[in-house]
């Protein structure tokens, strides 16, 4: 059982907390790279881990990410204006650079001691792929730049969308990894999304209910293993890759992209859910990608006024039809797999209280996930320990969905099949 106290520390992300401190070791995505599409645009709004901040693109190019509030009178920087590379406050007219250096008091230009005292916090952001990426953390325990195959295959090979998630960022990111509900709240959606449907594993998924899962610890994280019973006796193993803080991949079906989700705390009760469609062998059809962007598979439409807030969200009751839901069109009435996920992990409150939960074993995963942020949040507390899954080798991985003899174990028989390489065949059913 999860007590209050654990819930507590699994979930507050703010600084200082230990979950919060542990977040602040590793590269998180910040913005799409195109929210910042050229030199001298307007900056954007960004909060993360509770910190409200401004992302802004000077006149050089160069990426900044700040604290929102100018240090005068504490007007947002969001209304500044954004010109020979810095941001100006609109109000007296300070200027700041990407670092969060004043570089202009220009009522009182004589003041130079006073204006080099002024500096904003401030955070490095850069890209790789199409995603800007910030470390909250300290510059001396900075890790390498992200290695996600998502985001290191060629452009044309992989999408990545996101979308606001109005509840705290653990039990959505529990949903990535709890593979037994698909063959339930997804059955009906299996064969009806484009980039789902046709895949010898979807039958395996609707033919047994009662998966047996498989937890094995990997270098950065954990690899959740289901296993169903097929034809001859064999197992159809499903397995998700899960790497610490909040990266899960969900295993590949047929020859269809492979898909999984970055699970980013806004704040305690608010997370941005990236969403990443990619193959590892060959480019996206413009029907893929397409079907990405318009919101099929886990990807969701969104509302398109910057909010990045779903069509479907919880002042309209996720547009769920009852009608749909009886006649067996959808299992729960409310349309596509991002939604039928996000709405029922929204339904449970902004932040669950997990000390009223009747955990099953079919919850393995999750119970060892939260065990896994527990021991790595308080091992960084008392000892300083950096965690797991900031390193290049632990971020190349893979999920896998395989066919296998019923005396074989994905976790020995998949070794090598779970870690990305360039030009790598992927396993896949
Ligand atoms: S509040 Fe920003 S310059 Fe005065
Ligand atoms: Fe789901």
């Amino acid at each position: 059982m999860t007590t209050k106290e654990q819930n507590e520390l699994l979930t507050r992300t703010d600084k200082g907390t230990p979950m919060g401190e542990l977040f602040r070791q590793y590269w998180i995505p910040a913005l799409h790279a195109d929210e910042l599409p050229e030199n001298d645009c307007p900056p954007v709004r960004v909060k993360l881990l509770g910190e409200k901040m401004v992302a802004f693109r000077d006149t050089e190019g160069r990426y900044g990410l700040i604290d929102e509030f100018c240090p005068h009178r504490l007007a947002s920087l969001y209304f500044g204006r954004n010109e020979d590379c810095g941001l100006r406050c609109s109000y007296h007219g300070w200027k700041f650079d990407v670092e969060g250096n004043c570089t202009e008091i220009p009522s009182d230009p004589d003041k130079e001691d006073f204006r080099k005292t002024l500096k904003l916090k401030s955070y490095p952001l850069i890209k790789v792929g199409d995603i800007l990426w910030t470390h909250m953390g300290d510059a001396e325990n900075r890790p390498p730049e992200p290695a996600w195959e998502f985001c290191t295959v060629a452009p044309e090979q992989t999408v990545a969308t996101k979308r606001l998630q109005e509840c705290n960022w653990l039990q959505a990111l529990e949903g990535g990894i709890d593979s037994s509900h698909v063959s339930f709240l997804h059955s009906m959606e299996l064969e009806r999304d484009p980039l789902f449907r046709g895949s010898k594993g979807n039958k395996y998924n609707l033919g047994d209910l009662r998966p047996v899962f498989e937890v094995t610890p990997s270098a950065g994280g954990l690899y959740i293993g289901a296993r169903r019973k097929v034809e001859n006796g064999k197992n159809y193993w499903r397995v998700t890759q899960y790497v610490m803080p909040c990266f899960t991949m969900i295993p590949p079906r047929g020859d269809h992209p492979q898909h999984g989700h970055f699970w980013v705390p806004i704040d305690d009760e608010n997370c941005m859910t990236w969403s990443y469609d990619y193959h590892s062998q060959r480019p996206l059809t413009f029907e893929e990608r397409k079907a990405c962007l318009d919101g099929k598979g886990v990807h969701v439409a969104v509302i398109p006024d910057g909010s990045f807030r779903p069509l479907q969200n919880k002042d309209n009751d996720y547009l769920i039809d009852r009608e749909a839901q009886r006649r067996g069109e959808t299992f729960s009435g409310v349309k596509g797999f991002g939604m039928q996920d996000a709405s029922l992990q929204e339904s449970m409150g902004p932040i669950v209280d997990r000390s009223n939960e009747n955990l099953v074993p079919t919850d393995k995963g999750i119970v060892m996930t939260r065990n896994m942020l527990t021991k790595a949040a308080e091992a960084l507390r008392d000892k300083g320990t950096m965690p797991p899954g900031r390193e290049p080798e632990h971020q190349k991985v893979r999920s896998v969905s395989i066919v296998l003899e019923p005396d074989l174990n994905y976790a020995d028989a998949c070794k090598d099949e779970m870690v990305a390489g360039e030009g790598k065949a992927r396993v896949s059913v």
